[in-house]
């Protein structure tokens, strides 16, 4: 007769306490390398590559075909981005991938006969798609600074079109809710669906084909596998039977440009981000410029001073950049140096009134708050490199139109152009003169991909969605880094507000900051809105002590995850 081997049971016992009860940590740490993104499929996608032998920017380009297919609310092959690539030598370039105006595009494209924004037009009809950069952006990055070969690094992301992956609760209640759209939006209606019509239930798998087939072509035709050929003939036929304004031209046209990186500093951290057309790096380097003039050691976190100064802060930066900002190849001049010198902050900060409330006039010199849906994702490999990217489909789901014969959806970012010349509003619309539309311009973002490196070396690789609230949880986890010495899991989920200029609105985090701190803002004349949440931030940061890099999804995130290896 056998006796049964208590030891087993008592070891069997031990280890499922163990892991039962050791305290989960937020952050998750990486020796050899790291990703960060809105999906943790499209992370271990991103991991898979690094373990694979690629370098980062092999597995940003498997991450971000993957996004498209596990979070096609912003992941996307229909939208455009950044990206910020710092490699182990310490260089750092950018590659810019935002969507162009097309060529049929002009400055009174969303406005009546008597020249006023037809409300809603600039997002909610087919002409407010640009022209796609994603495609073009991760394959140029791919041909100048990948290592795998090209098709590996799309394969991932086919297969889980093709084979499925189970339906997230998260994407569910997207379905629910999408189900209920009228019949223009054709393809977002039956986007979560099976060949019988019925949503896909949480848990089953969920397969995207036509998605697959698109991915198929660009797998094994790059760039020209979307801007040529079937994909392009049938986006030119799509756009023709919805009345709008993209041709074949537009897609062969399309341009890829690597830009030199924004450079600023705060004490000894070096601050990389992204230049025009974001208008992310100028205003987070001059707000970090005004940052740095202030008595911080002497200055709580999240206390009354805390958010009064990072509220004046934000009004001079978005005011600066609704004056000055633009696509640089439309505005050769822009005073780029000026805006992020340490000379410029030094006088904006002396205007700065501790004991009130500036009004956001156009004597500061914004469009409105808006959620939107874009996805950042930052990933490091063992030899150092590091990504910030950051890409969109301007609003969640974009347009929520796109042709089910390619399986994707189509981003509205025309409305990230200032659509009436001259009418800058109390509602944060802007009309200054350098975000106007024209044929293949590039709109004006947020989006603010940030790499921060401590002696030639990335220290912070972080970004957010958020439309213009990017910037501002960006600059305030970045501060929470760098001054207020966060772990990065804090810094992502401490308390955020934003300040945009126009409206004159300070947001805030309503379970983040506290009543007495709300009416003594208030009573310096800040006008206060609270809001669930701000951002969703996706950082790691390096450990010198234990030389591991750490990262951290924003709990903000449905899906999303770190991985590390
Ligand atoms: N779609 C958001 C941005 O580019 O700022």
């Amino acid at each position: 007769m056998k006796t049964f081997n208590f030891q087993i049971l008592q070891t069997l016992f031990l280890v499922t306490f163990f892991f039962n009860h050791i305290p989960l940590d937020a952050q998750t740490y990486g020796k050899n390398g790291m990703v960060v993104s809105d999906n943790i499929l499209a992370s271990e996608v991103g991991i898979d590559i690094l373990i694979k032998g690629g370098n980062a920017i092999d597995a940003s380009i498997a991450t971000a075909f993957a996004l498209a297919v596990t979070h096609p609310e912003a992941g996307n092959i229909g939208g455009g981005g950044f990206i910020v690539l710092m490699k182990s030598d310490g260089e750092v370039t950018t590659f810019d991938f935002r969507e162009k105006a097309p060529l049929k595009a002009n400055p009174d494209l969303f406005q009546d006969a008597d020249g006023n924004l037809i409300e809603g037009s600039n997002h909610e009809t087919i002409k407010a798609v640009g022209v796609p950069g994603t495609v073009a952006g991760l394959y140029l990055a791919h041909q100048k600074y990948g290592s795998l070969p090209w098709a590996e690094l799309v394969q991932p992301a086919v297969d889980l079109a093709e084979k499925g992956f189970p339906m997230t609760w998260g994407l569910y209640q997207v379905a629910m809710r999408m189900s209920e759209l009228d019949d223009s939006y054709d393809i977002m209606k039956n986007y979560f669906r099976n060949e019988k019509g019925e949503i896909i239930q949480p848990g089953e798998i969920w397969t995207q084909t036509a998605l697959s087939n698109t991915l198929s072509l660009i797998r094994d035709h790059g760039h020209n596998g979307f801007y040529k050929g079937p994909v392009a003939e049938e986006i030119e036929a799509y756009m023709k039977a919805k009345g709008g304004i993209i041709t074949k031209e537009d897609l062969a046209k399309y341009t890829v440009i690597e830009r030199k990186p924004l450079k600023g500093t705060y004490k000894d951290f070096e601050i990389y981000s992204m230049p025009p057309p974001s208008s992310g790096g100028v205003a987070l380097i001059e707000m970090m410029n005004l940052m740095e003039l202030a008595d911080l050691k002497n200055i709580e976190f999240n206390s009354t001073p805390y958010v009064h100064l990072v509220a004046e802060a934000m009004k001079r930066a978005f005011a600066d950049r609704a004056e000055h900002l633009g696509d640089p190849d439309f505005n050769p001049d822009l005073p780029l140096d000026r805006l992020t010198s340490k000379a410029f902050a030094k006088r904006r900060f002396d205007n700065i009134d501790m004991t009130k409330a500036s009004l956001s006039d156009s004597s500061l010199y914004g469009q409105l708050y808006d959620g939107s849906s874009t996805t950042h994702f930052s990933v490091v490999d063992k030899e150092g490199n590091a990504v910030s990217l950051t890409y969109t489909l301007e609003h969640s789901y974009g347009v929520k139109m796109g042709s089910s014969k390619l399986g994707f959806i189509f981003n509205n970012e025309m409305g990230d152009f200032n659509p009436v010349a001259g009418v800058t509003n109390s509602r944060g619309q802007i009309g200054s003169n350098p975000n106007l539309i024209a044929p293949e311009k590039r709109m004006l973002s947020s989006m603010t991909p940030t790499i921060v490196a401590k002696y030639g070396k990335p220290y912070l690789i972080i970004g957010s969605p958020g439309g213009r609230t990017i910037i501002n949880t960006v600059f305030q986890t970045v501060l929470n880094v760098l001054e207020y010495d966060m772990r990065i899991d804090k810094a992502i989920e401490a308390m955020k507000v934003h300040h945009q200029w126009l409206p004159d609105m300070l947001v805030y985090e309503r379970h983040l900051l506290s009543p007495d701190t709300r009416d003594a803002l208030e009573q310096m004349g800040h006008q206060l809105r609270g809001v669930n949440n701000l951002g969703v931030l996706m950082g790691i940061t390096y450990d010198p002590k234990l030389k591991v890099y750490v990262g951290a999804a924003d709990s903000a995130s449905k899906d999303g995850g770190a991985v590390g290896y």
